[in-house]
């Protein structure tokens, strides 16, 4: 069918057949569909909706667009599993989670992204690793999985085409906040990655894309109801964003967090409860534990006795990271030139945080990118940042910003102090899990 016959019934709120969500699909990837084609079709699915068929038949068509990774060949000897973060601020957790998985039997192809909007990327965090390569070539991912249980890595070229050109127009069209294409971009690239099982952590709060529990619950269900239905066994987990999760943000600084929890020499406990969470979930799914109770034994062992450590340092040096990189982490993570504390200017309780602003600061002060062709400074970030509810007196330390140089350091400190409000009296937390959807 012609592309704005399809376009029309879609903008006149008709569902659209399989068939012709193949034809865009085909359109996006072979040309066949122009830009404003291709963004008049993003903006009729933004207001008019996608139905959970509709949105299976898309997710569907771009995951066929390119290269589908068929893992059965190389025996790994255990479930190809994953986890996908909607996105928040300090969210190190895939560091320790594929590591954790790895040790207790899972095989973990982690295929993740560079920063968006506010929020740090994964592969941004990785790429501060001298030597680490986030585009391997397929017999290097399949060496370093083999060998140790797990690879984060970055998008390949040939997996989801059609959603990188979908995903490129939906960007400057104003078209990216629509739960059915955020389902489908992120699950076209998940079904890609031929997995077995996925865990979902849907960030809520200040600092995430989903606001409220509302907004989060709405995309948890349709990214769990769609993965399901194209034959993803998913499941989901609410988990609060409206504070940096961990003590820091920033690339390497996260980085060196994930190191000290990996070697138990420090465990924030908000990142501790969602890691354990995250990891126990796909424990069971990929079925390495017979209940959540049974795989957080299995978690906490992998911890404790440190193997999870030693498969990141297996995954670092198969991706062409140092050998010894978990013992020396500070000497190959250069610090930032300059570093300054933010203390507070009164006594009181923590009682807000304005987490994407937060994020923000960090892409201001060069940790991030403002567009797509930034180069990315991974010593820069902030440390030892507070916690809600925590009592703090007058002249005690708020955060401690890591920057270039001292005009940077200067604008962040003055800025940080407006983001964490002090008040009078204790405040409630927030808990950091609040709901887990599907299965
Ligand atoms: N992440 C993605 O991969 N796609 C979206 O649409 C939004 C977040």
């Amino acid at each position: 069918m012609l592309a704005q016959e399809v376009i029309r019934r879609k903008r006149d709120g008709q569902a659209l057949p399989a068939a012709q969500i193949d034809d865009f699909v085909r359109g996006l990837v072979d040309g066949g569909w122009s830009d404003a084609q291709c963004a008049a079709m993003a903006m009729a699915i933004f207001l008019q909706g996608f139905s959970t068929t509709e949105t299976v038949a898309l997710t569907r068509a771009m995951t066929d667009s390119g290269e589908v990774m068929d893992w059965a060949g190389a025996k790994l000897g255990g479930p190809v599993l994953d986890k996908h973060s909607t996105g928040g601020v300090g969210d190190k957790v895939s560091l320790m989670l594929a590591p954790i998985v790895a040790a207790c039997g899972g095989f973990v192809p982690m295929i993740s992204g560079r920063g968006l909007g506010h929020t740090g990327g994964t592969l941004d965090k990785m790429d501060s690793i001298p030597g680490y390569q986030t585009a391997p070539d397929t017999s290097r991912l399949r060496a370093a999985l083999r060998g140790a249980g797990c690879a984060i890595i970055g998008q390949t070229a040939t997996l989801a085409p059609a959603d990188r050109r979908l995903y490129a127009i939906r960007d400057v069209t104003a078209t990216v906040e629509s739960i059915p294409l955020i389902t489908a971009s992120i699950l076209s690239k998940k079904l890609a990655a031929g997995l077995q099982g996925l865990v979902l952590d849907v960030k809520v709060g200040n600092g995430a894309f989903a606001a409220t529990p509302g907004m989060a619950r709405a995309l948890a269900q349709s990214l769990v109801d769609v993965a399901n239905g194209a034959g993803l066994p998913t499941r989901a987990l609410l988990t609060d964003m409206n504070q940096v999760l961990g003590h820091s943000c920033g690339n390497a600084l996260e980085v060196l967090e994930a190191l000290d929890f990996l070697t138990g020499a420090r465990r924030e406990p908000r990142l501790l409860e969602v890691t354990r969470a995250l990891a126990a979930e796909m424990l069971v799914l990929g079925k390495l534990a017979s209940d959540t109770a049974q795989a957080l034994v299995l978690v906490d062992r992998a911890l404790a006795d440190g193997s999870a450590l030693e498969r990141f340092a297996r995954m670092v040096a198969a991706l062409g990271g140092p050998v010894d990189f978990v013992e020396r982490g500070t000497h190959y993570l250069v610090p930032a030139p300059v570093q300054r504390v933010v203390v507070a200017q009164r006594s009181g309780w923590v009682q807000a945080m304005a987490t994407r602003d937060i994020g923000l600061l960090v892409i201001e002060l060069g940790g991030g990118r403002r567009v797509a062709s930034d180069s990315v400074d991974h010593r820069v970030g902030l440390t030892e940042v507070v916690g809600l509810g925590q009592r703090v007196e007058a002249g005690e330390l708020l955060a401690t910003v890591h920057a270039a140089d001292n005009t940077h350091a200067d604008l962040a400190c003055a800025r940080l102090a407006q983001l964490i409000v002090l008040g009078d009296a204790p405040t409630v937390v927030p808990a950091v899990l609040s709901q887990r959807i599907g299965l």
